[in-house]
């Protein structure tokens, strides 16, 4: 791909294991090596895309870092399996995501800004020209959507691009550099927002059911 032109390399390690011998670390150690066996192999930019699902990804992530991966994509949304009841079979069922989707690689974009010198894409749950300026102020370098473009067509790019322009008018900013990160968890004054898990709160907050 480099010899034929490419100006970098999205590296999807995509890796479910089901296998109760294999520790965490050792999963971790296998994408560290594929991680810098395309790095020895390549000259070119690497970026590499990634589940959320590891225990501690803000190390994982300075690992790769140091295996020689320069971007992180953050997430791979998998495919998941679901069950025909009446069939009885296991049954292929593709499921676009949704702006809902996108608080988890928010938190993470947020929270490995600037950490080890990787640029971030943010991956899950970009549907909106909203949704593209939070991941921009959280501190990604780029937003990826997959879902919406599938959903609304190709054209949709147009309504993400214009709607991203006009919030950058109406708030004043010329360039997406002056916004990205505003709101990375070093810059906010309450970076544990970040992290903390208050369900009380979470739960007060939220509108009472209907009758
Ligand atoms: C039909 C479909 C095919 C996909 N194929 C790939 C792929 O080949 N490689 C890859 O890295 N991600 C692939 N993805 C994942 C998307 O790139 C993206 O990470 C995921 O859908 C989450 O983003 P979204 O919320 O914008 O859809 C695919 C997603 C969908 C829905």
């Amino acid at each position: 791909m480099e010899q034929a032109g490419a100006d970098a390399v999205e590296l999807n390690i995509y890796y479910v294991s089901s296998r109760p011998g294999r520790s965490g670390s050792e999963i971790e150690w296998h994408y560290l090596e594929v991680v810098r066996a395309v790095r020895r192999a390549i000259g070119i930019p690497l970026a590499v895309k990634l589940s959320p699902y590891f225990s501690s990804l803000a190390n994982l992530a300075g690992q790769l870092a140091e295996a020689g991966a320069n971007g992180l994509v953050l997430f791979n949304r998998f495919y998941q399996p679901d069950v025909d009841i009446e069939a009885l079979e296991v049954a292929p069922r593709l499921e676009l995501s949704s702006s809902v989707e996108l608080r988890l690689p928010l938190r993470w974009v947020a929270i490995l800004h600037r950490r080890f010198g990787v640029s971030l894409a943010a991956s899950t749950g970009v549907h909106t020209a909203t949704d593209v300026v939070k991941v921009l102020l959280a501190g990604a370098d780029v937003a990826m959507t997959t879902s919406a473009l599938l959903r609304h067509g190709p054209d949709h790019l147009r309504l993400l691009e214009s709607g991203l322009r006009d919030w950058m008018d109406r708030h004043r900013y010329e360039t997406v550099d002056q916004l990205r990160g505003l709101l990375s968890q070093r810059s906010v004054p309450d970076p544990a927002a970040f992290e903390r898990a208050n369900y009380i709160k979470t739960l007060a907050s939220h509108p009472a059911p209907s009758r």
